[in-house]
């Protein structure tokens, strides 16, 4: 199959690679030239495991192209993706005005009938709209059919899911549609749910929105925890026994970030305000992330009093590990909140150190050396459970800070190790080590 995706950020690349992989012909379009000419090099735009490997093959293979030019990549193509950003406006509500241009490129190129399929993650009812954009701007006698195909990918185990997902979504408007596109997935050998077009959409916010409540309940039984001397790793392990509840999305922290969560659960509260339904389930998920993400500067607080003149040492900046991704990461609300109350702070990050003084709006030291961090601190901060941190034997706290007094988010010890370590230890939802 002949196949052009609209949009080389992580949605677009990922698709466009996995697609190649799987055998189609795929050119990638994006409007940034400097982009296009890095990934022509060979070069991934995004940190993301495993795929650039896959992408030099395919390119090699002549099965997987990069170009500016809609023109250019949209000719012969039988089905195009739309995989452009729909980012967040001030109202929380998303932002179509990419998609709704790549409708118009698509329009203004194409020369024959083709299936437009739409990744991005859109409110419902847009694949309808975008539609109507299309037909009135296509040439006479040519059919776009349309299909929302909801993408379930992880950042940083984005290949993994891609091969490996739980099922895929197929809404669209016409059985020959969804045929069609079963068909392009079928070597993938994943399950596949076909559904209207509404109903894909609603799939792919309503996923996001219960998995961010999972994480959201589980923090407020952490706090509860903290207040009743249980501990929430135990609590979490004994309600995931539950099949009906399940392990995955209970592990307690300083809440969800990332490029996904905070957007889709605004955006589906807005959604549904134009509704005239207050979600207000979903309201108070957001809530608690929001608090959640304070919780180490409150314990900071409690116990040094004033934070003035401290050293701080920050460990993670990036919303999870295995991304060098800093969108919503609760580094950006942590780091500026500890300048602003005096702190002298030093971050480390294996990846996305680099990328620090873009996103954090406040003066503070970027290194990829974690001795360097710790060296003479007052305290640190765990922000990133990054494999390294967790590893880290708890002693190495003591052997480089000036006072081993760690603040886990990520509840990366065990209290018996930590104990062991003599150090001053708190983390989320479980006992103080002091
Ligand atoms: C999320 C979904 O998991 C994907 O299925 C979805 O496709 C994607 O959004 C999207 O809409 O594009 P992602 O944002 O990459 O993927 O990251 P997750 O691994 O889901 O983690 C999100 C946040 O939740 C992270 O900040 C993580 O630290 C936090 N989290 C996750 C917890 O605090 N506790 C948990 O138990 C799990």
């Amino acid at each position: 199959m002949k196949i052009a995706v609209i949009g080389t950020g992580y949605v677009g690349l990922v698709t466009g690679v996995a697609l190649s992989e799987i055998g189609h012909q795929v050119t990638c379009i994006d409007i940034d030239p400097n982009k296009v000419a890095e990934l022509n090099q060979g070069i991934p735009t995004i940190y993301e495991p495993g795929l650039g490997e896959m992408m030099l093959r395919n390119q090699s293979a002549h099965r997987l192209f990069f170009t500016d030019q809609h023109e250019k990549g949209l000719d012969g193509a039988e089905v195009i993706y739309i995989a452009v950003g729909t980012p967040q406006r001030a109202d929380g509500s998303a932002n179509l005005q990419y998609v709704e241009q790549a409708a118009r490129d698509i329009a203004n190129n194409i020369r024959k009938s083709v299936i437009v399929v739409i990744k991005s993650t859109v409110p419902v009812g847009t694949n309808l709209h975008i539609k109507k954009i299309m037909n009135a701007n296509t040439r006479p006698g040519i059919q776009v059919r349309i299909a929302s195909n909801p993408e379930f990918l992880r950042e940083g185990s984005a290949i993994h899911d891609t091969f490996r997902g739980d099922r895929i979504i197929i809404g669209a408007e016409d059985r020959e549609t969804a045929d069609v596109l079963e068909e392009i997935n079928a070597p993938f050998g994943i399950p596949v749910l076909k559904t209207d077009l509404s109903s894909s959409e609603m799939i792919k916010y309503a996923s996001n929105a219960f998995l961010a409540t999972k994480i959201s309940f589980i923090n407020e039984i952490a706090n509860l925890c903290e207040k009743l001397g249980a501990d929430v790793e135990e609590v979490s392990r004994g309600m995931g026994l539950d099949h009906r509840i399940g392990m995955s999305f209970l592990r307690a922290g300083i809440g969800y970030g990332g490029s996904c969560f905070p957007k889709d659960t605004n955006a589906l509260v807005q959604l549904a305000g134009n509704h005239h339904h207050e979600f207000n389930l979903l309201k108070s998920v957001i809530e608690v992330n929001n608090h959640q993400q304070r919780v180490l500067v409150e314990k900071m607080v409690a116990r040094f009093g004033s934070l003035k003149g401290k050293r701080v040492a920050v460990l993670g900046l990036a919303f999870k590990p295995n991304t060098d991704d800093l969108r919503e990461s609760p580094a950006l609300v942590i780091i500026p909140k500890l300048v602003e109350l005096g702190a002298e702070v030093i971050t480390y990050d294996p990846i996305a150190a680099n990328q620090g003084p873009r996103w954090i709006n406040a003066p503070a030291a970027y290194t990829k050396n974690i001795a360097k961090a710790l060296k003479d601190a007052d305290c640190a901060v765990i922000v990133t459970d990054w494999p390294d941190i967790k590893r880290m034997e708890p002693e190495t706290f003591a052997y480089f800070m000036k006072t081993p007094i760690v603040f886990d988010g990520r509840n990366c010890y065990s209290i018996a190790a930590v104990r062991k370590a003599r150090i001053e230890y708190y983390s989320v939802g479980r006992p103080d080590v002091v």
